[in-house]
This record gives C-alpha cells, structure tokens and sequence, in this order.
C-alpha cells in the first residue's frame, strides 16, 4: 500500500534505479547474456575437472564472495522506512531553511532505526540506546538529523567514542556478549567514567528496551543552532513524539522476544507500514536565544545534559509519517549514509565537542562502509540539483556533462568574488581562547541530571531500574568492577545502590553523599583514589 502522496520527488528519482526483474525475466549474466545452465558447472567430461572457461561459473561464485560489505562500526542492526515531512508551525524569522518555515511543502523523508552495540544479525529488543536517524531531502539538499530515543550521552567529548565503544562492544578476546551492556568491560567503563553518570539512567531504563520503533521518542540530542537572513543566531535541540505515544516492553518479554522473534522490532515496521498503519511523529523544538546562552546551570554544549521541558518547552512544529517501505533492503537501507553535517543554509552546529567528532566520523566511516562515492547511491542523492567539483574515484556512477572540476572556470555559475547568494553560511561565532585541552567549568557536574530522571521516575519504573542493575551488574566477573559501579550508582541516589546491591555478594555500598556535585567527593568515592579527568 503506497500512499499516494509518495508520488513525491525521492521515489520518482528512486524508480529510475529499480530493476524490474520477474519471474518471466530470463536468467542473463551480469552483462545481458542469456543463460541456459546455471547449475551444472562447465566441465570436461561428465566426472572430469571443471573448467575455468565457464564464464558464468566464475561470475556466480566470484559476485558472491564479494557480497559482503563491512557493517557499520556502530549500529549495525537496523530497519528503514521512507515518508514524509510536513512542517505546519513555521520558524519564520529564526531560520531561512525552507523545511522550517515553508508550510507548504511536503518534504520526502527517510529515517532508520538501529540498536547500538550488536552486529547486523543481533537481536532488536536487547538492552541498548535506539538509533533515530532521520533524513529530509528538502529543495535545499539532504538535512539529516542523526539522533537516538534518549535526549543525551554517555560522553561529552567525540575523542572518547572509540574508548566507549570499545567498552561497550563485546569483549575482545571471547567476543561475548554479542549485543548486550551486561559484562565486565562495559561496566568499568562506565563505572569509572563520570560522563556516563547521566545516560546511564536512561540505559537502564525502560527507554532502553523499546516497545517497537512506532512507539519510541527521538532526539537530535546536540545544540544545533538556527540561521536567519541576517545571520542571527538561535539555538535549537530536537525532539520527535511519537502519535502512538512512549511505551516500553518489560524486561521478561524483551528476553524471550530476543529468542522467539529477534526481528520483532523490524517486523512491526514493515507490518505496520503493509498494514496503511503509518507511524507518525511530531518534529519539536527547544528554543533558546543566543543571549540565553549561560542561563543555564549546564552547558549547551555538553550532550550529557538535556534542557529540562519546565525552562524551556517543546513546541511541536511539524508531521513526520513514514508509509513506504524499501523495495531492497541492502540498496536502500544498508547503504544509507546519514551524517550530521548534511545540514542546509540557514542552520548551523555549535561548537560541542561530541558533534564535532561526529561530523568528521560518520563521512570518514563511510569512505570505507561504501566507498567515496557513496553519495551517488540513490538512496544518499539529494532530490534536488547537484554539483560539485569532485571527480573520478571507484564507483563513480554518473557521466558528468560539464567540462570542468575545478573552480573558477569559463563556465562557472559560482562568482568568484563574492559567495553564491542563498549559499550556506556558517555563524560568525566570535571565538577566542588559548588551545589547550579543557572543557569549560560546567562540563564537570555529572550527578544533578541522573538524579532528576531517577526522581521523575514513577515507582514502578523504579523498580525496573532497580532490576535492571542487578541483572546487568550480576553478570560481571569481576568484584572491583562491580564495586565501581555501585559507587557511582550511590551518587545518584543511596537507596538505589542499597537496592542494587541486594543481589550482588562482596560489594559494599558506601555511605551516602551529601554533596552529589561536589567532585573531589565524588572522585574519592568513585574510584578510591584523587583522579584528574
Ligand atoms: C552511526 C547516533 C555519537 C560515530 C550512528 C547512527 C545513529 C547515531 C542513529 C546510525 C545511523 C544509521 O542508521 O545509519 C549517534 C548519536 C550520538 C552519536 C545520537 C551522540 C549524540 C557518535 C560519535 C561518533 C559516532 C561521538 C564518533 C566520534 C558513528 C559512526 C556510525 C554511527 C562511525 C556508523 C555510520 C555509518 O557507518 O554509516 N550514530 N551517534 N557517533 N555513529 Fe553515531
């Protein structure tokens, strides 16, 4: 079932790379040659050698040993569906990006969701953060907004992500667990990494283990900022509510969904969207005026921090329903490539470090997931018109018409003077400051923003917390692991480390600390020792 406003400019552009291929079509080579045999080998003699002639042979089996490619390096299991994006609340005069202020467009849209940490064949409903990536494909080229179902991070700083991730991956020597948080590596990582204090919350909450993709919030995460005409700035955190409303499975019915079903995440997708029962969501904003900026008893730019909705609320500005499904799932869904530098002229990054990492990471990722010119896969072209001076390189898809790849040339568009008008801006953020490696004062309180969730949480989603350290932090190996972890789980709240503790052996909790965001105390406590970080 194809709603036909899909009739839109990505699946018209997407069709002209659809083969259309049934049962009546004939069996060909690669390159269009009919073939009559394709399972009897060419051989000499009917018990003789089979002969390297056998040009169909060697194509079959040599396209398949090359089937592979590598899986994402993070997020590897994942399900996509296409849609669209209809803004109706518009930001008129914070941006000049037409996706936010043009109501009347609908805008073709994709997202795909993905767990974190397992590989491609990994179960959907394990204990894991969701990936929600989102991408546009406006007028004004391809706005993806790479985010996950909770609004922050384990880290604040993108240098740290291969250590997090190294952590979190399944344990070098014995490749165990395949797709889970619950073992040692992980947990010392996490135990003696105070970043981490906040997301931890939400990884061990019933955020982590999804009722379906439909039923899940998103969150671009970052502070991003929005552009005008004068080139003011504002900045601006995303939100996405889903029209079904939040729900999570109970932590019994994710575990025997992992066995009975490892794709009910993937299937109740697909359904859904075969059904005519599209999911929606609404695309929110927190707004927040460049004078604000230091308002805040935390830092804009630390991810591990969310703006509290009571200081600055979301406004929902516009529908995002996902209603086609991919026609091929490695083309289509294996093959996207979001990054969070596809952004359009009149937005623009702030200066978070986490983001900063990740604008270099996901291209730099794809050169080697897809090759250079992944960007000419249909599924990552922009709907709209494109040119650029880059050339050449493996896979290069399109036979370009103009002469020149370099720029000024004799038939330039581009003034050489001045920037193209209605081109992309950056901020012109003043900066100043010496180089050094430092983060400012308010990235180093940790505590205050986990102790907020756990205190929002009703009693119930308490207990699951509660139940889900003890699983988590049971399957550890090691005491000393163990033990870190309960320290820092005593910094957020003592009677949640009591509790966790409950089904551990030689651990002790410590006494409770007065002063959450003191860091001297929690340092001591944390690790025994003073520790610079
Ligand atoms: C993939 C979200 C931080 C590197 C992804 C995906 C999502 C995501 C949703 C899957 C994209 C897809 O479906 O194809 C986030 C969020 C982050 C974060 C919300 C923090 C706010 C980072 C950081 C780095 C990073 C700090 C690196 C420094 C990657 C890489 C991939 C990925 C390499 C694989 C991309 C690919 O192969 O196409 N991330 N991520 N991420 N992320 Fe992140």
């Amino acid at each position: 079932i194809v709603n036909s406003t899909v009739g839109d400019a990505k699946k018209r552009q997407m069709d002209g790379f659809t083969l259309e291929q049934n049962d009546k079509t004939p069996l060909t080579s690669y390159f269009g040659t009919k073939i009559a045999e394709t399972d009897i080998a060419l051989r000499a003699g009917a018990r003789g050698p089979t002969v390297l002639e056998d040009f169909h042979n060697r194509e079959k089996i040599s396209h398949f040993d090359h089937e592979r490619i590598p899986e994402r390096v993070v997020h590897a299991r994942g399900a996509g569906a296409f849609g669209e994006f209809k803004l109706h609340t518009p930001l008129t005069g914070l941006t000049t990006a037409k996706i936010l202020t043009d109501t009347s467009k609908t805008t073709p849209a994709y997202v795909r969701f993905s767990t974190v940490g397992g590989s491609r064949g990994s179960a959907d409903s394990v204990r894991d953060p969701r990936g929600f990536a989102a991408r546009f494909y406006t007028d004004e080229g391809n706005w993806d907004l790479v985010g996950n179902n909770m609004p922050v991070f384990f880290i604040q700083d993108a240098i740290k992500f291969p250590d997090l991730i190294h952590a979190v991956k399944p344990e070098p020597h014995n490749e165990i667990p395949q797709a889970q948080t619950a073992h040692d590596n992980a947990w010392d990582f996490m135990g003696l990494h105070p970043q981490s204090t906040h997301m931890q919350q939400w990884a061990m909450s019933d955020r982590a283990i999804p009722r379906s993709f439909r039923h899940m919030q998103g969150f671009g995460v970052h502070t991003f900022r929005l552009l005008d005409s004068e080139g003011k700035s504002t900045f601006v955190k995303y939100h996405w509510t889903p029209h079904l409303g939040t729900h999570s499975l109970v932590w019994d019915e994710a575990l025997k969904l992992a066995g009975q079903d490892p794709d009910f995440h993937r299937r109740d997708l697909w359904d859904a969207i075969e059904a005519g029962a599209y999911p929606k969501w609404e695309l929110g904003v927190q707004l927040v005026k460049e004078e604000d900026e230091h308002k805040f008893d935390f830092d804009l730019l630390d991810s591990t921090k969310l703006i509290p909705e009571d200081l600055v609320p979301v406004k929902n500005i516009g529908t995002l329903t996902l209603n086609r499904n991919p026609i091929d799932y490695f083309a289509e869904v294996e093959q996207v490539a979001f990054c969070t530098q596809h952004i359009v002229p009149g937005m623009d990054f702030t200066s978070d470090p986490l983001l900063a990492g990740r604008n270099f990471s996901y291209q730099d990722t794809q050169i080697s997931r897809l090759g250079v010119n992944f960007g000419d896969i249909p599924v990552n072209r922009p709907v709209c018109p494109f040119m650029t001076n880059q050339r050449d390189g493996q896979n290069t898809m399109f036979s370009k018409t103009n002469r020149t790849a370099y720029h000024p040339n004799r038939f330039d568009a581009l003034p050489t003077t001045e920037p193209a008008k209605g081109g992309f801006r950056s901020y012109p953020e003043v900066v100043a400051g010496i180089k050094e490696r430092l983060h400012g004062p308010k990235f180093n309180e940790f505590v205050s923003q986990a102790q907020l969730f756990y205190n929002s949480m009703s009693e119930p989603e308490k207990k699951h917390i509660i139940s889900a350290y003890q699983f988590e932090l049971s399957k550890c190996y090691e005491t000393q692991v163990q033990q870190t972890a309960l320290n820092r789980i005593n910094l957020i709240d003592h009677d949640l480390a009591l509790a966790v503790a409950e089904s551990l052996k030689d651990v002790t909790v410590p006494d409770a600390v007065p002063n959450h965001g003191n860091k001297s105390a929690f340092l001591s406590q944390v690790t025994g020792k003073s520790q610079t970080f």
